[in-house]
């Protein structure tokens, strides 16, 4: 018998090759105040979420919920505008079934972007975190339940999660564009509050440098199924207790916006990059 997740891919995933049959070697996914990048694209194919049997609809009013498909540079990517968080109320398997549909249509590495508040004193709004690791322990880890064999092994390694080759070619990308790069480790939350003071304390005593509602289990749920990983965090703001005033989502917003230009040169040339070692 088919594992019923596995099955619930397969439909989607037939929604989409009715469509396109596109094949991405990257998938990319953009996160908040990001998502201007698929914009910049010349897209080959878009696919709208709401077009794909069983896959989850934001709950978010206005927002682009798509797959965009095109080229940067050379390299065949699938854009991810609009992801699924899991704060919005979806099971962990709905939240990265987005994930292994890129997956499935053929991407090879799997480039992740996201906002995210600074648990590391020295990080300030605006700085830019290449994820070095993650710490996924307080959400749901994305594999519970019956394993899908047809993507995975039941306990993936998780050593080299985030790839030390793709790391490095990033971090010599943003050299050669004399962009600033830090890097850390990335911890999720469930959201959609922010932290207490306490638990950014605890973040970092960790040895977390960004905290964030995304990211890790989707880093999981890709490198489960063979994809490469890397990721790049913009960090929006000082998290909760490092700085004098209350955090709000506009604040995220503001940030992002005001270095999403040069986030968005960072990533297109780091794929640039990547693709000629694919
Ligand atoms: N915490 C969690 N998620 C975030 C933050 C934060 O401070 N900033 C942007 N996304």
């Amino acid at each position: 018998m088919m594992n019923k997740e596995y099955e619930k891919l397969k439909k989607a995933y037939d929604c989409i090759r009715e469509k396109t049959d596109f094949v991405p070697d990257v998938a990319l996914i953009l996160g908040s105040g990001l998502g201007a990048l698929a914009d910049e694209i010349q897209s080959e194919a878009i696919v709208d979420y709401k077009e794909i049997e069983g896959f989850p609809q934001s709950t978010v009013q206005g927002h682009k919920g798509r797959f965009v498909f095109g080229h940067i540079g050379d390299v065949k990517v699938v854009i991810m505008q609009g992801r699924v968080h899991y704060y919005e109320g979806y099971a962990m398997t709905d939240v990265v079934m987005p994930t292994r549909l890129m997956g499935m249509m053929g991407a090879k590495v799997l480039f992740l972007t996201n906002a995210a508040g600074g648990s590391n004193p020295d990080f300030n709004a605006g700085d830019f975190m290449l994820i070095r690791d993650q710490i996924m322990s307080f959400v749901p880890n994305p594999l519970i339940g019956p394993n899908i064999d047809e993507l995975g092994t039941r306990f993936p390694d998780m050593s080299d999660l985030y790839s030390a080759q793709l790391r490095s070619i990033i971090r010599e990308t943003a050299e050669g564009l004399g962009i600033d790069l830090k890097e850390g480790v990335y911890v999720q939350f469930t959201g959609p509050s922010f932290e207490t003071p306490t638990e950014v304390r605890m973040a970092s005593m960790l040895g977390g440098d960004a905290v964030g509602m995304s990211t890790a289990v989707e880093a999981v749920a890709g490198h489960h199924m063979g994809m490469q990983v890397c990721g790049i965090s913009c960090i929006s703001n000082k998290a909760a207790g490092l700085s004098e005033t209350p955090l709000t989502h506009a604040e995220v917003q503001e940030t992002a916006d005001r270095v999403a230009p040069f986030f968005r040169e960072l990533v297109k040339a780091s794929i640039r990059e990547i693709g000629k070692n694919l």
